[in-house]
């Protein structure tokens, strides 16, 4: 009786540090031109990363929407770099050499600006050490474009409106 209460309570302890451990997330907070006009938090799941947008103050349509491969947005968004790529092959979620690690489908701005949308993704984790983790040595961006990715090999989806650094909570 004594012996079964204390194999219980073993069993409780050893359950925090899963839970504790369950929630690894990171944000970028997005900046346009000049201020900041939105967030995206990732969360790593069991089978990939759910990546949340909440955005304003884009042109209303379709944009870009790409993780990038170096955690920089300065002196500007070129800093960011090319689309993050850690497996080689060509750009374009809808192309035959595609696609890399860090395309993903286009969001989808309202008349008044405002956007949210919900990504997964198994191409990326969080983990640290991992050949597609988001934080890898040079660390990673959100950058979202002007105009929509056409899904081709060609993105075709001009300048960069917001970019923001991926940063572990
Ligand atoms: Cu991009
Ligand atoms: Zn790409």
């Amino acid at each position: 009786m004594r012996m079964s209460r204390m194999l219980a309570i073993a069993a409780i302890t050893a359950t925090f540090p899963i839970i504790a451990s369950a929630a690894d997330t990171a944000t970028a907070t997005l900046m346009g031109p000049k201020i900041s006009i939105g967030t995206v938090t990732l969360t790593q799941g069991p089978n990939g990363v759910l990546v949340s947008a909440d955005v304003t103050g884009l042109t209303p349509g379709a944009h870009g929407f790409h993780i990038h491969q170096t955690g920089s947005c300065t002196p500007d968004f070129k800093a960011a770099g090319g689309h993050y790529n850690p497996g080689g092959g060509g750009h374009g979620i809808l192309d035959a050499g595609g696609h890399h690690a860090g395309d993903l489908p286009n969001i989808h701005a309202g008349a008044d600006g405002s956007a949210r949308a919900d990504y997964f993704t198994a191409d990326v984790t969080l983990a640290d050490g991992a050949a597609n983790s988001v934080f890898d040595a040079d660390g990673s961006t959100i950058v979202i474009h002007e105009n929509p990715d056409s899904y081709g090999a060609d993105a075709g989806a001009g300048g960069r409106v917001a970019c923001g650094v991926i940063i572990r909570n």
